[in-house]
């Protein structure tokens, strides 16, 4: 496979409140060609997640490769391997794949990546919740394995209306686990109690303190899952039992200016005894180890085929109109994710 192919390439843009699509650029480039233990995807669909508007901002674990491909994880058909034993036996299947975080990402007509970051995805499911299968489900049951391991008989989880919230809630629910979610406006809290939703509190209401405090008490809610971080860790952990852990794993408030994420919830820490640690799927994926990594894909592949688990979607564009479609995702995200479509 040789030629040309389009790709959304990223740019550097000074200016932090600039749109998203204003950080990308289409281009016209060679098609990657893959090493050893690597193959070459054609890429089907690929979602646009905060990670990747954090990434274009500067903001994420791994800096921006300017000038190269954007995009960390989609789904495709294998179209060539680059030799090695796990390439070979991937070539002609369809995958849902991460990329490494080198070289060209994943928006683009097509993608090289090591076949051991790709998995192989039943034909029923559909091309957009293929895409979106790996990065936000493993990342809901990797808190909630972690959750167990603490210990706790139920969870909190702010910014709930977001994709990993409403997969943490649907697979907390199979579990039996309690869960608390807070949400910043009315109709995040009527969408959650639609998907079954039991607790589900907004930050703005005059009683939201109080009111997270005693269901915090009354569940005995001793972990965090942060995906805002700033003010709402330390509001929350606050308002939680003594000795509480917040997992920490996004940055939805982060103070743009600072390249270095914002405050530690001081009082939390010193006066409540509250615990952090972080959650990067980057590295707890690769610690899950490939028979679990497998195993776990099985299952959420049946719960997606059964409809107990699925990605809400907002739109599937093609390439060529992403500045309207990516705008619109980060203006309001829990309308759904963007899907690019290739
Ligand atoms: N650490 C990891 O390995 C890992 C893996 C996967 C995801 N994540 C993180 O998980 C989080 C959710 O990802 P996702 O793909 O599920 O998100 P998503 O579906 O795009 O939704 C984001 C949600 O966050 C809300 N939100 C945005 N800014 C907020 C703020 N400042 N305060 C409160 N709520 C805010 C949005 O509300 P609006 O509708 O009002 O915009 C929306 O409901 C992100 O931070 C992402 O980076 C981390």
């Amino acid at each position: 496979m040789s030629g040309t192919m389009k790709a959304l390439n990223a740019v550097k843009v000074d200016d932090m409140e600039a749109p998203p699509s204003t950080r990308v650029e289409l281009v016209e480039k060679d098609i990657p060609q893959p090493g050893p233990g690597e193959v070459l995807i054609r890429v089907q669909a690929s979602p646009c997640n905060p990670s990747d508007l954090m990434y274009l901002m500067g903001l994420y674990g791994i800096p921006p490769r300017y000038g190269m491909a954007a995009g960390f994880e989609g789904c495709g058909v294998v179209e060539k391997s680059g030799g090695g034993f796990f390439a070979g036996r991937m070539k002609g299947k369809r995958v849902a794949f991460v990329s490494a975080g080198q070289g060209d990402g994943c928006w683009a007509e097509y993608f090289v990546t090591s076949a051991k970051a790709c998995m192989p995805v039943d034909a029923a499911i559909p091309a957009e919740q293929a895409a979106t299968f790996i990065i936000n489900p493993f990342t809901a049951f990797g808190l909630l394995d972690r959750a167990k391991a603490l210990g706790t008989p139920a969870v909190i989880q702010n910014a709930a209306a977001s994709q990993v919230g409403r997969l943490v809630i649907r697979i907390a629910k199979m579990r039996g686990i309690p869960v608390i979610s807070t949400v910043r406006r009315q109709a995040q809290k009527d969408a959650l109690e639609a998907i079954g939703a039991e607790h589900v509190l907004i930050t703005t209401d005059a009683d939201f303190d109080a009111s997270l405090k005693s269901l915090a008490k009354q569940l005995k809610a001793r972990v965090l899952f942060d995906s805002v971080s700033g003010k709402d860790t330390a509001r929350v952990l606050m308002a939680m039992p003594g000795g509480s852990t917040a997992i920490v794993y996004g940055g939805l408030s982060v103070d743009r200016s600072d390249p270095y994420g914002g405050r530690y919830p001081l009082g939390a820490l010193i006066f409540a005894g509250a615990k952090m640690e972080g959650f990067w799927l980057s590295q707890a994926l690769p610690a899950l180890g490939l028979w679990r990594i497998l195993s776990r894909s099985r299952e959420i592949q049946r719960l997606l085929k059964s409809g107990a688990l699925e990605t809400s979607i907002r739109s599937i564009t093609a390439i060529e109109d992403y500045p309207a479609a990516m705008d619109a995702y980060a203006a309001e995200m829990s309308g759904g994710k963007v899907i690019l479509k290739f």
